[in-house]
């Protein structure tokens, strides 16, 4: 099988190099990809951009590939799998109508509100006058997100209702845009990847990710730091209830409404005192959750995504795992996420040993061949181990040993869960 796999990033590198550890794989090629990738597999540019579902769909008929991956949502969103599909080729990922679960936080509360899943109470917002009576409704602490995408930068959490109020007076005027004011969810949060083709779900392991930039959740919101996985804290029960209660009548709803979601449905939920509540859909694996979770999938990757792809998923054989745990620490540019500083050396690759590997997201080769940073996310550092503490311990240590000037990463990366502090409130 040929695959070609859309993106640039660390989550679209693990992907790639789980693709080409699939013994049933025997070409993968990428676009746009990173050097990262370029090492592993074939890069290949999209000379139209990421948003261009035609030229996506054109490059996959010229390669004559049995499988396009799409990574990021806003190819998703764009189209990119309905024009790949209307060519005959297979293609992970939903079309543009079911996307919406991700590109549309208004559309998800309507479809969640349908097919009866918990989530939290929210108002749908246009005017700022709305967006006031709804904090006074909900209270304190205030959470207030963008409706459309904004790469996990358009939500803020404050108790600061002044400060409330100006992100939504900001994205109000920034576009035509809707406020979606919702309730505050105490709680531990989790995302789970549920692989669908439509009719069947089959969830793959929890995983947590770590929004904020700084240690100890401080700082803004980030498209996240670091990541680990399994969630030995979790309920036993915890992934057949979500499959029960959030993604199957989610997936059901979908197709009922005809425009069924095939692709993967990222669950971002929290666990709180009165039960599981669903905090976002999106339609595309997480990153950096995918770098943990696919480190530790031992099924072919390949097979799994062209039975969702084709609408074969029932006949699938479950999933098999590795016994360990894995953790990834994500290394950003200074600056990031407001304004990350690029074209800074990149050092000590090689010196990372083989406990630990290094997938890339923002990277480039300047015009001398050195690797540099390109974006605010630049490398995803991942190890696994026998338990956290193992996985932790290699991961940091290579993450010691590259060279970033400027840059900053998170040292807790599943430190509480390493130390048995995560509870799920009762
Ligand atoms: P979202 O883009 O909807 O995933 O939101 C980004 C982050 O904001 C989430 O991962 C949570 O950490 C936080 N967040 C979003 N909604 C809520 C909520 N209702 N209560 C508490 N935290 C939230
Ligand atoms: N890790 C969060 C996301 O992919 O949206």
């Amino acid at each position: 099988m040929k695959v070609l796999v859309i993106g640039t990033g660390a989550r679209e590198h693990a992907i790639v190099r789980s693709l080409t550890l699939d013994p049933s794989v025997d070409a993968v090629i990428a676009a746009p990809g990173n050097p990262g990738i370029d090492a592993i597999a074939l890069c290949r540019e999209l000379p139209q951009g990421l948003l261009d579902g035609e030229g996506i769909a054109a490059l996959a008929a010229e390669l004559k590939v049995d499988l396009v991956v799409v990574g990021p949502e806003a190819p998703l969103v764009a189209g990119a799998a309905d024009a790949v599909r209307e060519r005959g080729i297979a293609c992970f990922g939903p079309t543009a109508k079911a996307a919406r679960l991700e590109g549309s936080k208004a559309f998800a509360k309507e479809i969640m509100a349908e097919a009866g899943v918990p989530t939290a109470l929210a108002h749908v917002c246009t005017t700022v006058d709305e967006v006031a009576s709804a904090l006074e409704v909900f209270g304190a602490p205030y959470v207030v997100k963008d409706d459309g995408l904004a790469a996990g930068k358009g939500v803020v959490v404050t108790s600061n209702r002044a400060h409330a109020l100006a992100h939504a007076v900001q994205c109000l005027e920034r576009r035509d845009s809707t406020i979606v004011v919702e309730e505050f969810l105490d709680g531990p949060e989790i995302s789970l990847f549920c692989i669908t083709d439509g009719t069947t779900v089959v969830p793959l392991a929890p995983a947590q990710d770590f929004k904020r930039l700084s240690d100890n959740d401080e700082g803004p919101n980030t498209g996240g730091m670091g990541a680990y996985s399994p969630l030995d804290w979790a309920p036993a029960s915890l992934v057949q209830d979500v499959v029960d209660r959030v993604a199957q009548p989610t997936v059901d709803e979908m197709r009922h409404q005809g425009m069924p979601f095939a692709g993967v449905l990222y669950i971002g939920l929290a666990l709180t005192s009165r039960g599981l509540r669903v905090i976002e859909f999106n339609a595309r694996f997480g990153d950096p959750e995918t770098q943990v979770v696919l480190a530790r999938l031992a099924t072919p990757l390949g097979g799994l995504l062209y039975a969702a792809a084709v609408g074969k998923l029932d006949v699938e054989a479950p999933l098999r795992w590795r016994p360990d745990h894995a953790v990834t620490v994500v290394v950003a540019s200074k600056g990031y996420p407001n304004s990350p500083r690029t074209g800074e050396i990149i050092e000590g690759m090689s010196q990372v040993g083989d406990e630990a590997y290094v997938l890339h997201a923002g990277t480039a080769l300047d015009k001398h061949g050195s690797l540099v940073s390109a974006g605010g996310r630049v490398l995803s550092v991942v190890a696994t181990g026998a338990d956290l503490t193992q996985a932790r311990d290699r991961a940091y240590r290579a993450v010691d040993r590259i060279g970033l000037k400027g840059s900053t990463y998170r040292t807790d990366i599943a430190l509480a869960a390493q130390r048995g502090e995560i509870t799920v409130p009762q």
